[in-house]
């Protein structure tokens, strides 16, 4: 009896501390839980170093066969390294050596994991880095690994985070731009179209070639009049324009 309660006990904490490890809430309340990104397949994720054509094979929160099949010394790995130049595998992070918190650097979409391990190497514990980024893609995406710090790695992945809103990425122009640019591209091909036909087909020449030129060269002044009537509503002194008079409606 004092037995199987012990094992509820020990169980229950784990369940705890498993699905406690393995998610985090950002600052916008977003959960970001990585349960569903284990992978189940022997060699789970890899990397490999572009430099020193290191392979290194991680998991999130989860395990790696291949790591516990390979490492230099037995052990449950969640990330390991197949050192190319001494054809090793050294364990890089064990599952319960876990640490979950935001990407840093006001990135509120993805998680940073880190795994520290008791694999020795120099003076210090070889450690991996996993940079994770929330993308819409529905796998992991393993992008790249800088092992320069030989004792710790840092893997950067795209990962899916369903349920999470990322925010779409703003256009390089905003809506008030866009109308000037369709204002002024309208007015210029209005400009050299009509004038176009002014000189082609009506068969004007000088400034008359110009698309309705008389009420172009007012333009200036019906503005003017225009100022000047508001102005004068304003400041209680009744504008009287060039000509016409501005009755009351
Ligand atoms: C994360 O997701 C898993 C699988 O859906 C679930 O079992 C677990 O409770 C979730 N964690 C939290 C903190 O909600
Ligand atoms: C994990 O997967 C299960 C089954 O597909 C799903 O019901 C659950 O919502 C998923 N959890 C997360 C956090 O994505
Ligand atoms: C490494 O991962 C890729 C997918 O990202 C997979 O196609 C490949 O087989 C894996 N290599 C090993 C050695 O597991
Ligand atoms: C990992 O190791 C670092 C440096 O030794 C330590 O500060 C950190 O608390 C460790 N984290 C975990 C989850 O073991
Ligand atoms: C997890 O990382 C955070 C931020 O680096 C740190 O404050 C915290 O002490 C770490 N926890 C463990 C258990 O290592």
């Amino acid at each position: 009896m004092k037995f199987i309660a012990i094992l509820i006990t020990v169980l229950a904490v784990i369940t705890i501390v498993n699905s406690q490890a393995c998610s985090y809430t950002n600052t916008k309340n977003d959960l970001i839980n990585l349960s569903n990104l284990t992978s189940y397949d022997t060699n789970a994720y890899n990397v490999t170093s572009t430099k020193t054509k290191n392979i290194f094979y991680y998991n999130i929160c989860g395990a790696v066969r291949y790591c516990a099949d390979n490492a230099q010394s037995k052990g449950t790995y969640s990330a390991c390294g197949y050192m190319s130049k001494v054809d090793k595998v050294y364990a890089f992070g064990v599952p319960n050596m876990i640490n979950i918190t935001s990407l840093g650097d006001g990135n509120e979409y993805g998680a940073t994991v880190v795994y520290n391990s008791s694999s020795a190497c120099a003076n210090l514990k070889r450690s991996t880095v996993l940079k994770l980024y929330c993308y819409e893609g529905t796998t992991v995406e393993s992008l790249s690994v800088d092992d320069s710090n030989n004792c710790g790695v840092v893997i950067e992945a795209n990962i899916p985070c369903p349920g999470v809103k990322i925010p779409v990425k703003k256009s390089g122009l905003s809506g008030g731009w866009i109308f000037i640019i369709i204002l002024f591209s309208s007015f210029a091909a209005y400009a050299i179209f009509g004038s176009i036909i002014n000189w082609k087909v009506r068969h004007q020449s000088g400034s008359s070639i110009f698309p309705n030129s008389s009420f172009w060269s007012n333009f200036g002044s019906l503005i003017k009049d225009g100022v000047f009537f508001i102005k004068g509503k304003v400041s209680g002194t009744p504008y009287v324009g060039g000509g016409a008079t501005y009755t009351e409606i």
